[in-house]
């Protein structure tokens, strides 16, 4: 049998050690510290943004940027279905509930032209506000999220948004290094959000961190991380804070991978593409591909193939040792979201049953690839 070929592992080949070694000689192990500082003035550095600020993980970071942004208990925020739940989960922290919004089948993202349709067959504006009719609700956020690496086309959303009013959050947490139009995911609208948790490109082990060109929602957001303590060594809280802090040691983590960022990027860039070429040779499978627009970092690679194959394929890529697996279940079909308003659904429908992301993280060699792909292979053969 094959070594196990996993699916996105971290891979700890830099200084990690060192700094963190130099957290635990120094004693500066909790939420201050120069690591904490350093890693948010490397990724904002790195993304194309004026401001960084660390959280516990990339939840966190959601929670904090919508609740910045405005987002109050009963209210709605547009959002796609097919996800990962942490965005959704977020919005209902904030006492709002989703509208679920269809997705493209090209990029797996959140379907620009399905909001634009929505928010404006199905809302009114009223009050300076835009409202669903079927809810009555006000809609007060939109939260595209860059699937898999690959980038939301986001200039017409940002369009859109500036029409209706609405602050953008871009969930960036697998897409850290992907370009959109030759600018940095993260840079891409009002505030973005990053993950760090093990099975991104980099990791601190868990880890987030939220990056702005706005100095007034980056203060507030930092001031919300720490207890929303205003004036420290005197506990002078003013609103309801959350310790959503990284620590030193999770950032020092974070500071060596980010070192290694760029070689991990050109290496899953290389990967994909192998990928691409040897499963040309399957007429029943795709590869998810980058838009012209775009340059994915390829952070999961995913199969799309017919969808009477995706289980049986999937248990037998298990079997041969080659860790594979589905997309997220479809948010509206949850418990706790089914009641949510949905909008254009029936290809995201048709998205998911064809999913299977595939071995991809940065210590994959191309013998691994040729053995994943010699898996699919005969697969298809026996049928
Ligand atoms: C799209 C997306 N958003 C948010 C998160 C949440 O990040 P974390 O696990 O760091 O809370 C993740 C990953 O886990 C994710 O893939």
């Amino acid at each position: 049998m094959h070594d196990l070929v996993p699916l996105s592992i971290p891979n700890i080949s830099g200084n990690e050690w060192k700094y963190i070694k130099d957290c635990l000689d120094t004693g500066w192990v909790s939420s201050v510290g120069s690591y904490v500082d350093q890693f948010e003035k490397n990724v904002s550095q790195y993304v194309g943004t004026d401001y960084g600020i660390a959280t516990v993980n990339g939840t966190a970071a959601l929670h904090l940027s919508l609740l910045a942004c405005g987002v109050q208990p009963g209210d709605e925020v547009l959002a796609p279905a097919f996800t990962f739940i942490a965005p959704v989960n977020a919005i209902r922290y904030c006492g709002a509930s989703p509208i679920f919004i269809g997705s493209d089948p090209k990029t797996l993202c959140l379907d620009v032209n399905l909001v634009n349709e929505f928010l404006s067959r199905e809302c009114v504006k009223q009050d300076g506000g835009i409202y669903s009719k079927q809810t009555g609700k006000k809609i007060s956020a939109i939260l595209p999220v860059h699937i898999f690496g690959h980038p939301v086309d986001m200039a017409p959303l940002n369009e859109i948004a500036s029409e209706y009013g609405l602050p953008v959050i871009e969930d960036a947490s697998e897409s850290l290094g992907s370009e959109y139009r030759e600018k940095k995911t993260g840079s891409l609208s009002t505030v973005a959000c990053f993950s760090f948790n093990g099975n991104k490109i980099i990791t601190c082990g868990g880890g987030g961190m939220v990056t702005t060109s706005q100095e007034s929602l980056a203060n507030h957001i930092r001031h919300l991380s720490t207890q929303a303590n205003r004036i420290p060594f005197e506990y002078e809280h003013d609103e309801v804070g959350y310790n959503y802090r990284l620590t030193n040691i999770q950032a020092a983590l974070g500071v060596a991978q980010l070192e290694q960022l760029d070689s991990f990027i050109e290496i899953k860039r290389n990967n994909a593409a192998l990928y691409r070429r040897l499963l040309s040779e399957i007429p029943q499978v795709d590869l998810a591909w980058e838009e012209p627009w775009a340059k994915s970092n390829f952070w999961l690679c995913t199969l799309l193939v017919p969808p009477a194959d995706r289980k049986p394929l999937m248990e037998y890529l298990l079997a041969q040792n080659a860790q594979v697996r589905p997309a997220w279940k479809l948010m509206h079909t949850l418990p706790m979201y089914q009641d949510c308003q949905v909008y254009g659904m029936e290809q995201t429908e048709a998205i998911f049953e064809r999913c299977i992301s595939i071995p991809s993280s940065v210590q994959l060699n191309a013998e691994d690839i040729e053995y994943v792909v010699g898996c699919i292979k005969t697969y298809f053969e026996q049928l």
